[in-house]
């Protein structure tokens, strides 16, 4: 990993610019990737990982981020345009959305016009596990309406291209725990929005097995930390 950073362009990107977003995980940084308005998201290392062990692990969510989209893509779930991956520096390059506003800040601000895009979230959901991917973190700030009111996918880092049936409920019910925590007024009629483009696109019986997923997930209650234990990870 070290040869590969020497050198690297790439590397400069957080010593030259200021994040416009720092997550517990990744830091987007705005630059123009040959005239196209752009992000960097650079998965920074972390102190209180092993240096080998972290750079592998954060090369390893960069790799699978980037075949996450493509493969969102090919189900017909719109992504920002790939432009560039580096596992070296464990940075993704990617199209900026102009006017991006997360589905969370459109649930508090204007729920009406928020709950088809939820539904159409509950669509892309569908075509996504009917594709073999289950997205790992779908949460209402990991999608995206443009300016020109498209609904865009992001953050596919956790995403696994070999989903079970637990993966596909994971989806639902870290959904419906973004709804309960951020718009705990909404929850209801989100849920059912969400249903509702899920089962045009994979059919009710689709539809229902989710639910009864998200029904035993939570009775478990232990869905987080396994992914966290798979991953090796401290954080989410
Ligand atoms: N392509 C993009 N265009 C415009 N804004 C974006 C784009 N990608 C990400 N963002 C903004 O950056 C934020 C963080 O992106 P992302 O969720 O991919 O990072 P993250 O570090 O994994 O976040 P977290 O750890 O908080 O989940 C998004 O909520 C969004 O506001
Ligand atoms: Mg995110």
């Amino acid at each position: 990993m070290e040869a590969g950073r020497r050198g690297n362009p790439l590397a400069l990107i957080p010593r030259l610019s200021r994040p416009v977003y720092r997550g517990a995980e990744a830091s987007l940084y705005p630059l123009d990737w040959f005239g196209v308005p752009a992000l960097a998201k650079v998965r920074e290392p972390k102190p209180y990982r092993h240096p080998s062990l972290d750079a592998r692990l954060r090369a390893a969510r960069t790799i699978n981020e980037a075949r996450a989209m493509a493969a969102a893509l090919h189900a017909g779930v719109p992504v920002p345009m790939l432009l560039h991956v580096d596992p070296y520096t464990a940075t993704l390059v990617m199209e900026r959305l102009r006017g991006a506003r997360t589905l969370a800040e459109l649930v508090e601000e204007e729920p009406g016009a928020a709950r088809s895009y939820v539904e159409q979230l509950g669509r892309y959901a569908a075509r996504l596990h009917q594709s073999s991917i289950a997205h790992g973190d779908l949460t209402t700030s990991n999608a995206l309406v443009d300016e020109r009111g498209r609904l865009y996918l992001i953050d596919f880092g956790l995403a696994t291209l070999k989903p079970g049936p637990r993966d596909r409920a994971v989806d639902l019910h870290l959904f419906l725990r973004s709804l309960e925590s951020t718009h705990p007024e909404h929850v209801e009629e989100m849920y059912e929005a969400f249903l509702r483009g899920y089962s045009a696109e994979a059919g009710e019986e689709a539809a229902r097995r989710l639910v009864e997923g998200v029904r035993e997930i939570r009775l478990m209650g232990r869905y987080r930390e396994e992914r966290r234990t798979a991953w090796g990870g401290g954080e989410a």
